[in-house]
C-alpha cells in the first residue's frame, strides 16, 4: 500500500531527544533488544527510528546516501534485518533540503534515488525534516518525497517534520503524510511541554482517523521532568492522539518510567479513534479539563492542574457530552480505582499533575440520581 493513512498513531522510539548525533549501530541494536526485554514491544511500541546523523558526509559514486562509516559500519540493511528479526520496524530520517539540520547530505532533488535506497534496505518509516529547503514551496518538496516513497511499492510510513511552518496539516495527507509536526522542537523541561500543549489548540479538526497532528516526541524519563510531570506529559500526548515516540535511553529505563510508558489503559486511549483527538473543553485558570471521545461511547478525560499547589479540578458528565444517564462509571487510568457518580467528574490534582478517567454511562436514561452513588472525588 502507498504511504497515507495509518491504523493508529505510531508507537516506538526515536534517537534524537536523548542522543542527538551521538548515535551508532550498537545503540540501535541495544535499543531494539531493550524494547523486547522491557515488554515495550508487547505494549505496542514497534518502531525504532534513527534520527539525524546516520549518513556519511558524501553520497556514493551512484549518487546514493551511504551510512556514516564509523557510526554504522555494518550498514543500515543489516540493522533493518536485526530489528525485523525481533518483530520491530526500522525508521530513518532525512530533510526536504540540501542538507539535514545537522549538516549531512539530504534529499531535495534526490527523492527518487533516496526512497529507492531506503526501500532496498527494508526501511519502514521516514521522518522528513525541513532544514536547508532553499525557500522552495513545502507542498512541492513534501509531495515529491511522498510520490517517491509510493513508487517504491514498499509501505513506508511518512512523517512530515516541518515544525508547523506552512501549515503542514493542510498538505500533509495529500502528499502522502500520516502525521505532521505542529510546532518547533520539544525540550526536556516543563515549560516546553506546556508551551507545546498550548500550541495544539485549534488544530483538532485537522486530525482524523489515519492522519494525526504531531506535538513532537516524548521526554518521559529523560530527567528534566518530575514523575508527576512525566505522567501529565504522557497522559496529554496520549489524549491528543499524538504519535508516541519514546525519547529516552531504553537500555537503562527505570521501573517507574516503564510503568508510565506501559500503562495499557492510557495507551488504549491513544490508539482508539472515537471521532476526534483530545481537546480542551473547560479552562478555569490553572485548572483545565481535556477530553477525547472513545469509539465505545465513553469519554477519556484528563483533569490537569497547571498551578503551583494541589487543586480540585472538576467537570460533569453533561459538560463532557455524556448527559442523560442516571449514573456513570469512572475508572482512574493511573490507579485503576473505579467509582460510580451521578454526574460529577472531579478530583484533587497535584501541582503540574493530572488525574485521568474513562467515563462511561452506566445507568438508566433518566435524570434522577441513583441513591448511594458516591462522587469520583471520593477516590482521592
Ligand atoms: C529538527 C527536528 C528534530 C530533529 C533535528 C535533527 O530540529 O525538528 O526533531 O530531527 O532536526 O537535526
Amino acid at each position: 500500500p502507498p504511504p497515507g493513512p495509518i491504523a493508529a498513531p505510531v508507537m516506538g522510539w526515536n534517537s534524537w531527544n536523548r542522543f542527538g548525533c551521538n548515535i551508532d549501530e550498537n545503540l540501535i541494536r541495544a535499543t531494539a533488544d531493550a524494547i523486547v526485554s522491557t515488554g515495550l514491544r508487547e505494549s505496542g511500541y514497534t518502531y525504532v527510528n534513527i534520527d539525524d546523523c546516520w549518513m556519511a558526509s558524501t553520497r556514493d559514486a551512484q549518487g546514493r546516501l551511504q551510512p556514516h562509516p564509523t557510526r554504522f559500519p555494518g550498514g543500515i540493511k543489516a540493522l533493518a534485518d536485526y530489528v525485523h528479526a525481533r518483530g520491530l520496524k526500522l525508521g530513518i530520517y532525512s530533510s526536504a533540503g540540501t542538507l539535514t539540520c545537522a549538516g549531512f547530505p539530504a534529499s531535495l532533488d534526490h527523492e527518487v534515488v533516496d526512497a529507492q535506497t531506503w526501500a532496498s534496505w527494508g526501511i519502514d518509516l521516514l521522518k522528513y525534516d525541513n532544514c536547508n529547503n532553499q525557500g522552495r514551496p513545502a507542498r512541492d518538496r513534501y509531495r515529491a518525497m511522498g510520490d517517491a516513497l509510493k513508487a517504491t511499492g514498499r509501505h513506508i510510513v511518512y512523517s512530515i517534520c516541518n515544525w508547523g511552518l506552512d501549515d503542514p496539516w493542510l498538505f500533509g495527507p495529500e502528499t502522502g503524510g500520516s502525521y505532521w509536526r505542529t510546532t518547533g522542537d520539544i525540550s526536556d523541561n516543563w515549560g516546553s511541554v506546556t508551551s507545546l500543549l498550548d500550541q495544539q489548540r485549534g488544530l483538532e479538526p485537522f486530525a482524523r482517523k489515519g492522519f494525526y497532528n504531531d506535538p513532537d516526541m516524548l521526554e518521559v524519563g529523560n530527567g528534566g521532568l518530575t514523575q508527576t510531570e512525566n505522567i501529565a506529559h504522557f497522559s496529554l500526548w496520549a489524549l491528543l492522539s499524538s504519535p508516541l515516540l519514546l525519547g529516552n535511553d531504553l537500555r537503562s529505563v527505570s521501573a517507574s518510567t516503564l510503568s508510565v510508558l506501559r500503562n495499557a489503559d492510557v495507551l488504549a486511549v491513544n490508539q482508539d479513534w472515537g471521532g476526534s483527538q483530545g481537546r480542551l473543553v473547560a479552562d478555569a485558570g490553572d485548572a483545565e479539563v481535556w477530553a477525547k471521545p472513545m469509539s465505545d461511547g465513553s469519554t477519556a478525560v484528563v483533569l490537569f492542574n497547571r498551578g503551583a499547589t494541589t487543586a480540585t479540578v472538576a467537570t460533569t458528565a453533561a459538560a463532557l457530552g455524556l448527559g442523560g444517564s442516571s449514573a456513570y462509571a469512572l475508572r482512574d487510568l493511573w490507579t485503576g480505582a473505579t467509582a460510580t457518580s451521578a454526574g460529577a467528574v472531579s478530583a484533587s490534582v497535584p501541582s503540574h499533575g493530572v488525574v485521568m478517567y474513562r467515563v462511561t454511562r452506566s445507568g438508566s436514561l433518566s435524570a434522577a440520581p441513583v441513591a448511594g452513588t458516591h462522587q469520583v472525588s471520593d477516590l482521592s
